[in-house]
Order: C-alpha cells, then sequence, then structure tokens
C-alpha cells in the first residue's frame, strides 16, 4: 500500500495579507509541520508528504531557504510550484537551488513511481510567461508539459495514475458553498484540457489547490479534489491510501494538538465540506 500526505497553501511570510477563506497562521508552521509529524507516528507508516503549491508568498531567497529548514522532515517531500512561489523572474532556479529536494530529476514537472501508482506533479502556468505569475490567473499548461505528460501516460497505461495540478479543475459544487454563483471556477479551456488527459489515460484522480477550500467532486468516476489550506484554521490535510485495487482519502485536522489559540469563521464553514467533501473510497476496475 502506498500512503501519503496531502497538504496545501502554506504562504510563509505572507503575514496579515493575501488570500484566506479562514483564519491564518503562517507563522505557526514550523510547530505545524511538528504537529503534523507527530500525527504522522501516531498513524504512520507514510511514504512522502505531497504540497500542493503556494509554499511561500513572495518568491525571495528568505523564504525558500526557510520552507527548506522547515519542510526539512523524516520523509520525502514532493512540491507542485503554485503562484505564489513563482513571484519573481527566474523563480524556478531560484527553487532548483534552494530547494532541489522537493523536485525530482531537478525539474517542477515529475512523476513519483511507487508500487501501487504514478503520481504526476505537473503545476499549471498563469500567464504569458512560462513559470512567471505577475497579473493574470490563467490556468493553462505548455504544450511541452502536456507533451511529457502524455507520453509518462501512455508508456504505463496499465498503471494507476493521478495528477496534481495547483489551480483547481472544477469549481466548488453550489450545494458545498451555498452561493449563488461559482466559486473557483476555472476557464472552460483549462477544464477540458485536463478533462481531456483523464479520460483518454483513465486517470483516477486528480488533485489541485488554490482555492484553500476542501472540494471532493466525482464526474465519471473520477474524483476532483482540492485541499484547505494547512496553516488556516482548523489546520487540515489529507491520507491517501493506494492498493492495487482502491484508491481512498479522509481529510483530518490538527485541532486538537495546538497549544496556541486559534480563531475560526463560522460564516465559512463550507471551506471544510459536507463529509461528502471530505473522503472518498474508489474500487479500480482491472485494466485489460
Ligand atoms: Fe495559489
Amino acid at each position: 500500500m502506498t500512503r501519503f500526505l496531502y497538504i496545501s497553501d502554506t504562504h510563509w511570510g505572507s503575514g496579515d495579507s493575501g488570500y484566506t477563506m479562514q483564519p491564518k497562521y503562517d507563522e505557526k508552521l514550523p510547530v505545524l509541520l511538528v504537529l503534523l509529524m507527530e500525527w504522522t507516528e501516531e498513524n504512520g507508516p507514510v511514504d512522502f508528504l505531497l504540497h500542493g503549491g503556494d509554499v511561500i508568498h513572495e518568491t525571495e531567497d528568505s523564504s525558500i531557504q526557510a520552507a527548506a529548514e522547515y519542510f526539512g522532515l523524516p520523509l520525502p517531500i514532493h512540491l507542485c510550484l503554485g503562484n505564489h512561489d513563482l513571484t519573481a523572474q527566474g523563480s524556478v532556479d531560484t527553487w532548483m537551488r534552494l530547494a532541489p529536494q522537493f523536485f525530482l530529476g531537478d525539474a517542477t514537472d515529475f512523476a513519483i513511481d511507487t508500487d501501487d501508482c504514478m503520481i504526476h506533479v505537473i503545476p499549471n502556468q498563469y500567464g504569458t510567461t512560462p513559470f512567471l505569475w505577475d497579473q493574470t490567473q490563467d490556468p493553462h499548461f505548455l504544450p511541452a508539459q502536456i507533451q511529457t505528460l502524455e507520453q509518462r501516460l501512455e508508456l504505463a497505461s496499465d498503471r494507476t495514475h493521478l495528477i496534481l495540478t495547483h489551480s483547481p479543475v472544477l469549481d466548488v459544487d453550489r450545494q458545498q458553498s451555498g452561493l449563488h454563483k461559482p466559486f473557483h471556477q476555472p476557464p472552460e479551456s483549462f477544464t477540458t484540457c485536463v478533462m481531456g488527459l483523464v479520460d483518454k489515460y483513465g486517470v483516477t484522480c486528480v488533485l489541485g489547490a488554490h482555492s484553500h477550500v476542501n472540494m471532493k467532486r466525482e464526474l465519471n468516476g473520477v474524483n476532483y479534489i482540492t485541499v484547505s489550506s494547512f496553516v488556516e484554521t482548523p489546520f487540515e490535510f489529507k491520507l491517501f491510501e493506494v492498493t492495487s485495487d482502491s484508491v481512498s482519502m479522509k481529510t483530518h485536522n490538527l485541532l486538537d494538538r495546538i497549544d496556541f489559540r486559534a480563531d475560526y469563521n463560522w460564516d465559512n464553514v463550507f471551506v471544510q465540506g459536507r463529509a461528502c467533501d471530505r473522503s472518498f473510497h474508489t474500487t479500480l476496475t482491472p485494466r485489460i
């Protein structure tokens, strides 16, 4: 069995600025990671931790160095770069220089190959300059990214595949948000692109982040996931378990372990999701 943790949007260094859905305690990231490791010791073993992006708030050497220090945990860390990780020209080079351990093969795009599945990390783009977020939020992939991903998927057509990118592929279900308009709806082109790949290669699950909301939408038997911010109350994360014949996910939090006061905005309780948004269990059908 492959077991891994999924967290996102730690926004180290954001302070009082930036988008939030619940009260944020990014300055507590080091202690939250210690508590996560305590949880892992009690509920492990866990093979690795996936971070869905926005590790830091602004791309500066000191922030990346801090992230490298705090995420120096006793398990491998794999990162899908988010928009806040790419706020300066040359950000990718800076990440590879200061924190190459977060990537495989010194590349932003890579595959984690386990006994039970392949997880394809493919950070989406935002504007006209690759791997730079300046102003626009136009999630898309570069043709070369898609080509590399398709090659990997094609070469391992008998495997169980998961994809991780930063931006959500679908909006939050309005039954969950209670809103009259879509919440974090991506452009149709992005949804179509990802769903086309999912369909063509039989991908089982697509992970995203960025919205700071727990989402689980199942379409055609495929689960599309986002996770709330790890540094916002109640400090949630997901545990995935993959075997040869199933994929499952459960959402957990660290609220009963913290020793500082954490506020909660009860007007935004939809962030945590309903029970049906917080877990799933999929039985895999054998490939013929
Ligand atoms: Fe983001």
